[in-house]
């Protein structure tokens, strides 16, 4: 568990509270629902109403009845829920938790780029700012962005946007060559080909799985490969007892929760480092989620006509999922 720094919002919460309790007591006041994405930190995972991926957290998002969302993942997925719910307010427990994806694409340059192919048709992956939704023809997340591009007819040229890994893993699942913005996630780009092919022959029984993020040179490794909701129903169903886990390490919690006599073994990166944590999703604590429902703030705040424009691809990508 991380310690609060002096001057940190969380280090004015009293230590002697029950967190969970608070919680838990303030969602029934506030009629709250916390949403909460894989990667978060276990503890916050466990004091969620919904664990899901992108796809799924937005599904839970169009439909919930609650007055508050508190949001515990990242800024684009805070957004995607307030768009999803304009009337109700959207907490985030750190406004600040962005998205190396959704911070390399700029909706300025991502218009240049659609300028420079007039005709075509823009897929954004859900990892990216409200702006670059308003200018996309569909949103796609790791879980369906293969049926996404299936169903735009084949005499379309398509611009994928922000992921490069992701794009190019699409393209060669499907057979059709797509334009590809140049982005990456900063966590699966770190694990390194080389360890991960050591770890594998040091457990040749173990099935890798991993996430569509990850590099080419990584994903021609494994046994599976899909969404952090598709890894983990993989790794419960299979017969198979260990697996090498190519995604962040925050998945892990749920995996040995729903399959506590398997292993699951993460898999390594480049660096002897912790980067297979995600350094913006961890910017959440349980203190924040605790601070988020009892000040309902930080909330997220969008203009209308960025709302409606953001909301047209994401129901479009609802409809065919
Ligand atoms: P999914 O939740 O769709 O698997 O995406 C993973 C991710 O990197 C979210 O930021
Ligand atoms: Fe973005 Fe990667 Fe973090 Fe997901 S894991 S929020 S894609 S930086």
């Amino acid at each position: 568990m991380k310690l609060p720094l002096a001057d940190a919002p969380e280090a004015k919460v009293d230590p002697s509270l029950d967190l969970e309790a608070e919680i838990q007591k303030l969602k029934k006041d506030r009629n709250a629902v916390i949403l909460a994405h894989y990667y978060q930190e276990g503890e916050i995972q466990d004091v969620a109403d919904f664990i899901g991926d992108s796809l799924q957290l937005s599904q839970e998002a169009a439909k919930t009845t609650a007055d508050v969302i508190c949001f515990a993942g990242v800024h684009f997925m805070a957004e995607t829920a307030k768009i999803l719910n304009p009337g109700k307010i959207v907490v985030v427990p750190d406004l600040t938790a962005g998205c190396s994806l959704a911070d390399g694409c700029p909706a300025d340059k991502l218009a240049a780029w659609q300028a420079r192919h007039p005709g075509s048709v823009t897929v954004s992956y859900i990892n990216c700012s409200a702006e670059v939704k308003a200018l996309s023809d569909y949103i796609c997340t790791s879980s369906n962005a293969e049926k996404i591009v299936r169903a735009i007819p084949a005499d379309k040229k398509v611009l994928f946007a922000p992921d490069k890994n992701l794009g190019a893993y699409l393209a060669k699942q499907i057979g059709r060559p797509m334009e590809l913005w140049q982005g990456s996630c900063i966590v699966h780009e770190t694990f390194s080909e080389k360890k991960l092919v050591g770890l594998k022959e040091r457990n040749p029984d173990a099935l890798v799985l991993a996430h569509p993020e990850c590099e080419e040179a990584v994903l021609r490794h494994a046994d599976y490969i899909g969404s952090t909701t598709g890894i983990l129903k993989y790794a419960v169903t299979s017969p198979k007892k260990r697996f090498i886990v190519v995604t962040e390490a925050g998945i892990l919690h749920q995996m040995q929760k729903a399959a506590p006599d398997k292993e699951f073994i993460p898999a390594p990166p480049d660096a002897n480092c912790a980067c297979n944590e995600c350094p913006f999703m961890k910017k959440n604590t349980l203190e924040k989620v605790y601070l988020s429902l009892r000040d309902l703030a930080p909330r997220l705040e969008m203009p209308a006509d960025l709302i409606a424009r953001a909301r047209i691809p994401i129901d479009r990508m609802l409809a065919l999922s």
